[in-house]
């Protein structure tokens, strides 16, 4: 059931119970992070693999000191600026937190929505809740109530409706290594405002051969017909004869019908086209399309993130 009953959506989490919570960034499937039953339901309805740890949403950084251990100068700078916000932390963990949240690592991933429902309901809560993206594992990130209904509806209780989600993309998620700063995973929060608060950052390129690395397998975020990216009237010409589906930055191409084009920001805003990225590839997913050609949008601030989810989905196995 879709609603927005913030009440409802705590007492079902208060019984172990799954919930979709609206963040900025993309819907997450909630669980009580303290709850090892409610959190192996989470791997459970998402079909994630137990390797795959699980990023855990609180409403205060002061409640941050229940879950780590050493919190490094750079985030409480980060913290001041960005949180709440699409950052998350990785941390050293407390022996609170479940193995299975951290799938045994020693550090939990820890963030703070920029969403005031998801605020509200957490606050309510004496539990920190544990929420991946509310899609089955591997495919699109969604964005909207709408989204999470129509492939995880019939397996949770309650859908928690905040509205279509202002970032669209999921969170940047950042660590320290002997205290240097280590981005895992590009997202709402661009590189470049993380490194005007705390200097250079290092960017770790993804591994397809490490899903132990945050930001993970190569091949996610993949519709099921195949995306293509590369110059979209080289792309064109090659698949002639195709039913084509077209993910553009800021204009229609006229060799195919419009009907079967995502244009992601016609004024060219990168924020734009992350609000419209994951919607727009759902859209043509369902359109029985042979195949999906997209191209990249400029490698700069959101940008960086777009271009990553677009490779991603683009990637095979
Ligand atoms: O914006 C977001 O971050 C959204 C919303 C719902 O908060 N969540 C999200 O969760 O994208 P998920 O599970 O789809 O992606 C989180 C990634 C995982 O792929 C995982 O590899 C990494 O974060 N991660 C989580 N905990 C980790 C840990 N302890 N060590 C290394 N990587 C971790
Ligand atoms: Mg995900």
């Amino acid at each position: 059931m879709i609603g927005t009953d913030i009440q409802k959506a705590a007492d079902f989490l208060q019984s172990d119970a799954l919930v979709a919570i609206p963040t900025e960034t993309v819907y997450g499937l909630a669980g009580n992070a303290y709850s090892s039953r409610a959190v192996a339901s989470i791997f459970d309805v998402k079909k994630r693999p137990s390797f795959d740890p699980l990023i855990i949403h609180t409403n205060h950084f002061s409640r941050l000191e229940e879950f780590v251990s050493d919190i490094p100068e750079k985030v409480y700078l980060l913290a001041q600026q960005l949180m709440p916000g699409p950052l998350t932390l990785l941390l050293p963990k407390k022996k609170r937190v479940p193995d299975i949240v951290t799938a045994g690592s020693p550090r939990v991933a820890i963030r703070i929505p920029n969403h005031p429902m998801a605020l509200q309901l957490l606050s309510k809560l004496d539990f920190p809740l544990a929420a991946p993206s509310a899609n089955p594992f591997g495919y699109i990130s969604p964005t909207t109530a709408q989204h999470v209904n129509d492939q995880l509806g019939n397996q949770i209780p309650y859908i928690l409706d905040g509205g279509p989600c202002h970032i669209g993309l999921e969170s940047t998620i950042i660590g320290f290594e002997e205290g240097a700063p280590i981005i895992y995973r590009k997202g709402g929060t661009p590189v470049e405002q993380i490194e005007s608060i705390i200097g250079p950052v290092h960017v770790r390129p993804h591994s397809s051969s490490n899903p132990q690395a945050p930001g993970m397998l190569k091949s996610h975020y993949a519709p099921s017909a195949g995306l293509e990216l590369g110059n979209i009237n080289e792309l064109i010409e090659q698949h002639s004869g195709k039913k084509i589906g077209l993910i553009r930055f800021r204009n229609h191409h006229d060799m195919v019908p419009i009907s079967q084009q995502v244009v992601l920001s016609t004024v060219g805003s990168l924020h734009e086209a992350a609000q419209r990225l994951f919607a727009g590839m759902r859209q043509l997913d369902q359109m029985k399309l042979d195949i999906i050609l997209a191209e990249l949008v400029p490698e700069e601030g959101l940008g960086r993130a777009i271009n990553d989810r677009l490779r991603r989905a683009a990637a095979k196995g």
